[in-house]
């Protein structure tokens, strides 16, 4: 058995226990608070990091769940202490959240350094609030759960399921096509989002948070219970209770997020028909780990991992809530067999496999077997050629079929605004062959790799009738998007990519089953632009995007920022006290 922490090797004991004049002021600063000696000291203290604010709809209830946290770890014998975290909502921060996933991962991390806690809670559900928040939290190292904040309730509108983010899209193109009047276009807005909760399609918010429970980072079959059930809360009060016995057994997170979690958590992110997102998280995250997970390890579990998950965008049907009635991630997890190593351990203090055994699936239509999937191969493919050296991504079930072997002119466009004029320009010269370009959206040139990446449909287009091309950026798109869309081209073109040498009219063809993705230019063309070529400036002087821009790393290696990523220097000591 390893060594048990007692109260006097807590970490927080550091603060707390000594004869002297600074911890003397940190006893009298707590019992400033109301707290009796007796109430913290020697206790094992938690820190809540909760990512609730007013701006951030998805975890409106943390508010409220963060007091069921506490509960369970004042019933264990902890101390609970909430730490305001950067609340990063995906429906209102521009350009996108993503240019801020490091801020809350470096936000996470400092946090737990520099306060007197054992342990912690990370409260996160929305997008970039997982990765965020693990990140941060691996690299500190300190005990950790997280806390997914759960899917809101499925949409509705006049007897119809709407999807968050999915059916945005698709009733939009409707209005654009004028098909859909205003009224009902108010209505869908309406009904579209009807709980607190994370999107409820399987878009970045369900992905990482069924990624983090792969992981072995929360309680089993926490990421699929909905934010409204009850069982949410009880969940809740259970990881309270969890995390102050995990600081007696010293459960740090490098016992869990080890090899085996991580090609469990990338084996489970095929079969649930992932966003794509999930590539640049998963990288990321492994890497703080200090496991070389690479875009190559991504897509050959691509290709043996089936998408078992028929939750839109990728399935047709279902939404998170029907996931959880059919048996939730456990049960997704269980059909998977030996595809996961059912050895690794999770938070919960069991492995894997013990942790699945027992789970049922009571819809075979909802969570599919191995031998009947959504899609015969995983969520995502990896692309490579003359366009992306260094790997693209695409997700081949959500988009038409005939996309996946095509050749067709380039059109290109430099900027957002410029692209966005022209998909409302009803006499674009453009045909459905047509492969529509965005560039200068990558992690630099973005920064910070907007979701733009499924570049609307041209209303010439949308008019006779078609509803998908072959679009391809250097951005990211929403994991609730679907279609024909080749994304985090590496370089991006705002250092230099190869990207950034297309011209219109340049042919490019994908081909899927090779996996590759070309422009038709020869090589001697290619130098002649490539000597012509000038480098954008970047778009932000001064203040965090400055310095973002400067230190933030290419998708295909999760684009975290060079400094805080492991091995960019020694370990950081414990604070001096
Ligand atoms: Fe929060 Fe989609 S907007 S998860
Ligand atoms: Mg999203």
């Amino acid at each position: 058995m390893p060594q048990r922490k007692t109260a006097d090797t807590l970490r927080s004991a550091r603060w707390f226990a000594p004869d002297d004049l600074r911890s003397s002021g940190h006893r009298s600063r707590t019992m400033q608070m109301g707290y009796d000696l007796q109430e913290f000291m020697g206790k094992p203290i938690i820190a809540i990091l909760n990512t609730w604010s007013d701006a951030n709809p998805c975890h409106a209830h943390f508010k409220h769940r963060v007091e069921d946290v506490k509960r369970g770890i004042l019933q264990a014998g902890g101390f609970p202490l909430e730490l305001p975290a950067l609340s990063l909502s995906e429906s209102y921060v521009k350009p996108t959240t993503m240019l801020y996933r490091n801020m809350l991962a470096m936000e996470a991390e400092e946090l737990l350094r520099s306060h007197p806690v054992d342990g912690a809670v990370l409260m996160g559900g929305c997008d970039k609030t997982t990765p965020g928040l693990v990140m941060g939290a691996i690299s500190m190292g300190l005990p950790m759960i997280y806390l997914p904040a759960g899917p809101m309730l499925r949409g509705n509108y006049q007897g119809q399921q709407l999807g968050s983010g999915s059916d945005a899209w698709k009733y939009w193109d409707e209005r654009r096509a004028g098909l859909l009047s205003e009224a009902d276009w108010v209505g869908v807005e309406q009904g579209i989002a009807r709980s607190y909760g994370h999107c409820m399609t399987m878009g970045t918010a369900s992905t990482m948070t069924a990624i983090a429970e792969s992981l072995g980072l929360t309680l089993p079959g926490a990421s699929s219970i909905p934010a409204a059930d009850s069982n949410h809360i009880r969940m809740s009060s259970a990881v309270g209770r969890r995390i102050v016995e995990m600081v007696w057994e010293d459960l740090v997170p490098s016992k869990i997020v080890t090899q085996a979690a991580v090609n469990n958590a990338v084996a489970v992110a095929m079969a649930t028909g992932c966003s794509t997102n999930a590539v640049v998280h998963l990288l990321a995250m492994a890497r703080r780990a200090g496991i070389p997970l690479t875009l190559d390890d991504l897509d050959a579990a691509g290709r043996t991992t089936p998408v078992l998950a028929n939750i839109r965008p990728t399935g047709k049907t279902y939404l998170m809530e029907d996931f959880y009635y059919a048996g939730g991630l456990r049960a997704l997890m269980a059909k998977l067999g030996n595809i996961l190593d059912t050895s690794a351990l999770t938070v919960s203090g069991l492995t894997v496999g013990e942790t699945l055994e027992g789970a049922k699936c009571f819809n075979d239509d909802v969570i599919r077997s191995l031998d009947n999937p959504v899609y015969h191969e995983g969520s995502l493919a990896v692309l490579k050629g003359n366009l992306a050296p260094n790997g693209a991504v695409i997700k081949p079930a959500a988009c038409d079929a005939r996309f996946h072997k095509h050749q067709g002119p380039a059109l290109v466009f430099d900027t957002y605004p410029e692209m966005k004029a022209a998909v409302d320009d009803e006499n674009l010269d453009i045909t459905p062959d047509h492969v529509m370009v965005l560039r200068g959206a990558g992690p630099q040139g973005g920064p910070g790799m907007p979701e733009w990446g499924m570049l609307p449909i041209p209303k010439a287009l949308l008019k006779q009738g078609h509803r998908d091309m072959l679009r391809l950026s250097d951005a990211r798109m929403s994991g609730t998007s679907y279609g024909a869309c080749i994304l985090h081209v590496s370089p991006e073109s705002h250092v230099g990519g190869p990207l950034a040498l297309l011209q219109n009219g340049d042919i490019i063809k994908l081909d899927l089953e090779a996996r590759t993705i070309d422009m038709l230019v020869d090589d001697a063309e290619l130098e002649r632009r490539r000597k012509a070529w000038i480098r954008p400036e970047d778009k932000i002087g001064r203040g965090y995007g400055w310095m973002f821009a400067r230190h933030v790393g290419q998708a295909d290696t999760g684009a975290d920022f060079d400094f805080l990523e492991t091995g960019f220097g020694p370990a950081v000591a414990e604070p001096d006290i």
